[in-house]
C-alpha cells in the first residue's frame, strides 16, 4: 500500500522568472505557460466534483479510497496555489488567460446539465491527460533540461504528483458505478475542449510575445514542430495513450510508471516540503 501526500515545492516566486524561462525556447516555454494558465480553474472543478461524488456515496465508500480522495484534493489544492503564483508573474509579463470566461461558462453549464457521475467521467478524462503529460515529462527530462531550476522544479513536482494520484478519480468513478460508455463519451468531449482551450491559449501567448512576427516565426515554428512531432514529440504520447484510454480494460496503473515518479521524488526530496497527513492508497 502506498500513500498520497501533498508537498510544497520550495520556490521563491518573488524572484519571478525569465520571459523565455525554458532555455530561450519560445514554443516550449509558452506550451507550458498555457497549461499553467489552465490549471487553477480546472483543478478547482476536479476538487468540487470529487467532493460531490464522495458526499453522494456516503458511508458506502471504501475508507482506503476515501483517504486517497483526500490526498488527491490536498495535492490539487497545492497545485492551484503554486500555479496561481506562477500565473501572477505571467500577468506582470503582459500575458493573460484569454479562455478564462469560456472555461467558467463551460463549468457552470456542466454543474447545471450533468449528473455528478458524468462530471466525474469528465474529470477522469482530464486526469488521464495530466497523467500523460506527467509521464511524458518524467520520461523526457531533456524537455526541461535548459529550464530555470525553479521552473524545472514546479513542472517535475506537478508531473510526479499527477502520476501519483492518476488512478484516484478513476477508482472513485468505478466505485460510484460509472461504466465504459459514459467514460469514453466524456473523454471525446474532454479531448475536443482541451484541444480548443489549449490551442487558443497557446497561440494567444505566442502572438502576444511577438513569436509569430516575421523575424521570429521560423524559430517558433521549428521549436513547436520539434516539441509536438519530433522523435520524442508529445503528440505521439498523447495519441498512443489517448487510444489506450478507449479500452474497456483500461486502468491508469496498467502503465506501471511508479518507479519514475519515485526516482524524481528521491532526487528532488530536499526541495519539497510535505504538508498535512499522508493518505493511504
Ligand atoms: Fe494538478
Ligand atoms: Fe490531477
Amino acid at each position: 500500500m502506498t500513500t498520497i501526500s501533498a508537498r510544497i515545492p520550495q520556490i521563491d516566486w518573488s524572484q519571478g522568472f525569465d520571459r523565455h524561462w525554458n532555455g530561450g525556447n519560445l514554443a516550449v516555454t509558452h506550451a507550458f505557460n498555457a497549461l499553467s494558465l489552465l490549471f487553477p480553474q480546472a483543478e478547482r472543478f476536479f476538487i468540487e466534483v470529487a467532493r460531490e461524488v464522495v458526499r453522494g456515496l456516503g458511508s458506502t465508500l471504501n475508507p482506503d479510497l476515501e483517504r486517497a480522495v483526500k490526498g488527491f484534493i490536498a495535492q490539487e489544492s497545492t497545485h492551484t496555489q503554486q500555479h496561481n503564483q506562477y500565473n501572477a508573474i505571467l500577468k506582470t509579463q503582459g500575458f493573460e488567460n484569454v479562455v478564462y470566461d469560456f472555461v467558467q461558462r463551460l463549468q457552470e453549464r456542466s454543474h447545471r446539465d450533468f449528473s455528478p457521475l458524468t462530471k466525474l467521467a469528465i474529470v477522469c478524462g482530464y486526469e488521464h491527460y495530466t497523467a500523460i503529460l506527467g509521464n511524458y515529462i518524467l520520461t523526457n527530462p531533456q524537455v526541461l533540461g535548459s529550464a530555470e531550476p525553479d521552473m524545472a522544479l514546479i513542472w517535475g513536482w506537478h508531473s510526479a504528483e499527477e502520476t501519483e494520484h492518476k488512478a484516484v478519480c478513476f477508482d472513485l468513478y468505478r466505485a460510484a458505478g460509472g461504466g465504459w460508455l459514459r467514460r469514453n463519451l466524456a473523454f471525446l468531449l474532454v479531448t475536443l475542449n482541451f484541444s480548443l482551450m489549449f490551442g487558443r491559449l497557446y497561440f494567444s501567448l505566442l502572438y502576444r510575445d511577438d513569436c509569430l512576427k516575421p523575424l521570429r516565426v521560423v524559430k517558433t515554428l521549428r521549436e513547436s514542430l520539434s516539441f509536438h512531432f519530433g522523435a520524442s514529440g508529445i503528440a505521439w504520447h498523447l495519441l498512443w495513450n489517448g487510444v489506450r484510454y478507449l479500452s474497456p480494460w483500461f486502468h491508469p496503473w496498467n502503465q506501471a510508471n511508479r518507479s519514475k515518479l519515485q526516482s524524481w521524488l528521491s532526487a528532488n526530496q530536499f526541495r519539497l516540503r510535505k504538508v498535512g497527513d499522508d493518505h493511504e492508497r
